[in-house]
């Protein structure tokens, strides 16, 4: 038995730089046509030059596949509408990161005010808003606290499309049919995990991400979510690959999925049977809603069991050491 997928996408994905992007990227540019890749990168990329180059290496590291990469910039209050239309044609959106606004503020507020010119501007212009809609409060409320802030932007904005990336609580569950003008990413580990599957018994730091992984009733507003095949989510991976030695030593956050996404989502969307709504999960919600058109190919995987390996090179991945019974061919 297989599964045949046509062009599957993955909306959020951290493909890093140099040595670790050309180690990663392979990973995704086998399991899918084209990936939303996120431009927290050292330095980030947040101007022209740097959008150019970084696609181009992306594109260099997927080779032998057509890979489409496409790179939202990282949001910088400064954006002047000069600089914005003019690139309009070549840009995908602008990925907005809390806490990098937040040095510059002093509350929620003064925040808000500081990015409403240049939403204004990306409104006007069509530009989609990313956001990893996040406070800075008590880890595990940072998401449901930051409700507010996708609702007040949804109601400034209302033409903005504004994605909430990585969606983790039932309150982002209740709150995606609020605005029709915003979307919602889900990954592969907020799916599937509780916060006890990494911390409950002894401490698995191969699951530390933020957004921090929740509870079951959020796991499970999230899986039902999922499993009616709402049209205004899209599956973005959020693989975030650190060394092993960085993420023990350092705790850095992120979980490197990429190899095991698709074989993983066949099997989840397989054990409730609805594996009918995989194909529009990984690939038609996120060409409708963001009017791409990826390369086509079609990705098949074969019913075979294969054990995942305990580290690629210096990176372990989720689920290392498990066995999986969908196969990429
Ligand atoms: C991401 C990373 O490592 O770049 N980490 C994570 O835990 N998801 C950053 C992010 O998306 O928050
Ligand atoms: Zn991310």
């Amino acid at each position: 038995m297989n599964i045949s997928l046509k062009s599957p996408l993955d909306m959020h994905v951290h493909l890093r730089q140099d040595d670790m992007l050309r180690q990663v990227t392979p990973f995704t540019s086998e399991q899918f046509v084209g990936a939303v890749c996120m431009p927290n990168t050292l330095p980030p990329v947040d101007n022209l030059e740097r959008y150019t180059s970084y696609i181009s290496n992306i594109k260099d590291a997927a080779a032998p596949h057509s890979f489409e990469p496409y790179v939202p910039l990282f949001f910088r209050s400064d954006y002047t509408r000069e600089e914005l239309s003019s690139a309009r044609e070549q840009l995908f959106g602008i990925k907005l990161y809390p806490a990098g606004v937040t040095t510059n503020s002093e509350d929620g507020v003064a925040e808000l005010k500081l990015i409403e010119p240049v939403l204004e501007i990306m409104q006007d212009l069509d530009l989609p808003l990313l956001v990893h809609g996040e406070t800075s409060g008590y880890s595990p409320d940072r998401e449901r606290e930051f409700v507010d802030v996708y609702d007040h932007l949804a109601t400034t904005f209302p033409k903005l499309r504004i994605t909430m990336e990585h969606i983790t609580t039932k309150e982002a569950v209740e709150f995606l049919d609020k605005h029709p003008n915003v979307f919602a990413t889900v990954t592969l580990h907020h799916l599937l995990y509780t916060m006890d599957d990494m911390l409950g018994g002894l401490f698995n730091p191969f699951l530390f991400c933020k957004p921090i992984l929740k509870s079951a009733e959020d796991r499970d507003a999230i899986q039902q979510l999922v499993l009616s095949g709402h049209a205004k989510v899209m599956f973005g991976s959020d693989s975030a690959p650190h060394t092993e030695i960085l993420k023990r030593t350092e705790g850095m956050a992120g979980c490197f999925t990429a190899p095991v996404l698709l074989p993983m989502l066949a099997q989840f969307f397989e054990d409730h049977d609805q594996l009918d709504l995989l194909q529009a999960f990984v690939s038609d919600h996120a060409r409708k809603i963001y009017g791409v058109h990826p390369p086509e190919r079609t990705v098949v995987l074969e019913r075979e069991e294969w054990v995942v390996p305990p580290r690629y090179g210096s990176i372990v991945p989720v689920n290392a050491g498990e066995t999986l019974r969908w196969k990429v061919v």
